[in-house]
């Protein structure tokens, strides 16, 4: 059995190149023991076939307020337990139904195709407006003046949150989705929490017309929401709207760069890019592993039987390059039928927000290519970094030049 061997060690070489480490462990057996950084010990999936059937599987769990002594047996400081006792985790995320599907139910009618379809005006003119200020430039941080800025200012007005915040929402983020030490993600989530207080609050003196306050209005008209789950929720939305999407227009714009083949392809007929979107999560997408799952009881993976009380990593870029799924599936191609790759996930926790990450990644990547037809890469690849997190896959800075 894979627990026999040495743990894998989920560290900062993984963290700059996962796709070696993840090669390994599909040609070697169907899951593997990993620590993570802060020291919790997880099973990791990592073949396609089997990540999307544990995606599905109801007997892996997702509801954190039952894995308070899971986390205290699987790391000797229960660090990352003590996180989950904040009141952002109580979330669609972290639930199990049926709670799940009542928090789920409440959003999911903003995030229909139809309904995202209304925003599409409004985010081809933020991406204007981002590319009208690029194009005075010779050299940009792609990261930093386009591929961070479009979500979050959609997601932003979305929910209603001002723009005077935004850059302490960034800072709070990026340490609570980092590996660093518990006790400043610990702080940075009370930061946060409070932040999200306070808003909840002046949104509730001063309704507007924006997603908060229609929650707020749900809660308050005693529709089973509790005040951490409405605080969660605003959370989750604004983190996913943050930390996501970003990943897609950079991470998508650096293949193209390295791929010049690839890039030209796409330039010659536009009409690649929805495919060549769904390519781009496919092949280096956002988000490296689904959020913690765990069992109750015995659960067969790849015929592998994991224990009760066991957390389970479901790695969604390994399954992405699963040559057994898509052939040849380290190489880029914008003309490959990437449809069913897990970079949304899968099941019932499936991305709410995959629509408008869609219509985002698309109109930004094709204005971007549009307005720059001599844009390149401004930095040796071997020296890009990867910011320090184990959940996500994200350049801490993308330099290019745009002609
Ligand atoms: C869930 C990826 C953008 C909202 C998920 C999951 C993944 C994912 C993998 C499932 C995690 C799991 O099962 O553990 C992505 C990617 C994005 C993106 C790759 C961008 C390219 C967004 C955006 C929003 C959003 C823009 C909202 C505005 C959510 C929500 C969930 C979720 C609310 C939880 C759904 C549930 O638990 O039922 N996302 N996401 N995401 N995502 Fe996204």
């Amino acid at each position: 059995m894979a627990g026999a061997t040495t743990p894998v060690r989920l560290d900062e070489d993984f963290i700059q190149d996962p796709y070696s480490l993840y090669r390994r462990l599909r040609a070697d057996a169907p899951v593997h023991e990993a620590v993570m950084p802060r020291g919790l010990t997880v099973w990791v999936v990592s073949r396609y076939a089997d990540a999307r059937e544990a995606l599905a599987n109801p007997m892996l769990h997702k509801d954190m307020r039952h894995a308070k002594d899971l986390f205290e047996r699987h790391s000797a400081a229960g660090a990352d337990g003590r996180l989950f006792d904040q009141d952002l985790a109580s979330h669609m995320l972290n639930s199990d139904p049926p709670d799940h599907t009542r928090l789920r139910t409440l959003v999911a009618k903003a995030f229909t195709m139809r309904r995202v379809e209304l925003l599409r005006p409004r985010v081809e003119e933020i991406t204007e407006e981002l590319l009208a200020d690029l194009a005075g430039r010779d050299r940009a941080d792609l990261v930093d003046a386009f591929a961070f800025p479009l979500p979050v200012t959609v997601i932003s007005e979305l929910l209603g949150v001002p723009p005077a915040n935004r850059d302490e929402f960034r800072d709070w983020s990026t340490t609570m989705l980092s590996a660093g030490e518990a006790e400043s993600v610990a702080a940075a989530g009370q930061e946060m929490a409070a932040y999200l207080h306070q808003l909840i609050a002046a949104k509730r003196a001063d309704p507007a017309d924006d997603m908060l306050s229609a929650l707020i209005h749900v809660r308050d008209g005693g529709d089973g929401l509790t005040e951490a789950e409405l605080v969660s929720m605003a959370f989750l939305l604004l983190i996913a709207g943050h930390e996501t999407t970003v990943n897609l227009i950079a991470n998508g714009v650096l293949a193209l760069l390295r791929d010049p083949a690839q890039l030209a392809a796409l330039r010659a007929d536009p009409a690649l890019l929805p495919g060549a979107v769904e390519e781009f999560l496919r092949y280096d997408g956002p988000v490296n592993h689904a959020t913690l799952r765990y069992t109750t009881e015995p659960v067969e993976i790849g015929g592998t039987r994991i224990p009760a009380g066991e957390f389970v990593l479901v790695s969604l870029s390994s399954a992405n390059r699963d040559d057994d799924r898509f052939t040849g599936a380290d190489r880029l191609d914008v003309t490959r039928a990437a449809g069913g790759h897990l970079a949304f996930g899968h099941g019932i926790h499936f991305c709410l927000g995959a629509p408008l990450a869609r219509l985002e990644g698309q109109i930004a990547i094709g204005g971007l290519l549009a307005r720059f037809p001599d844009l390149a890469l401004d930095i040796d690849p071997a020296e890009l970094r990867w910011r320090n997190t184990t959940l996500l896959r994200g350049l801490e800075s993308l330099p290019v030049r745009l002609g």
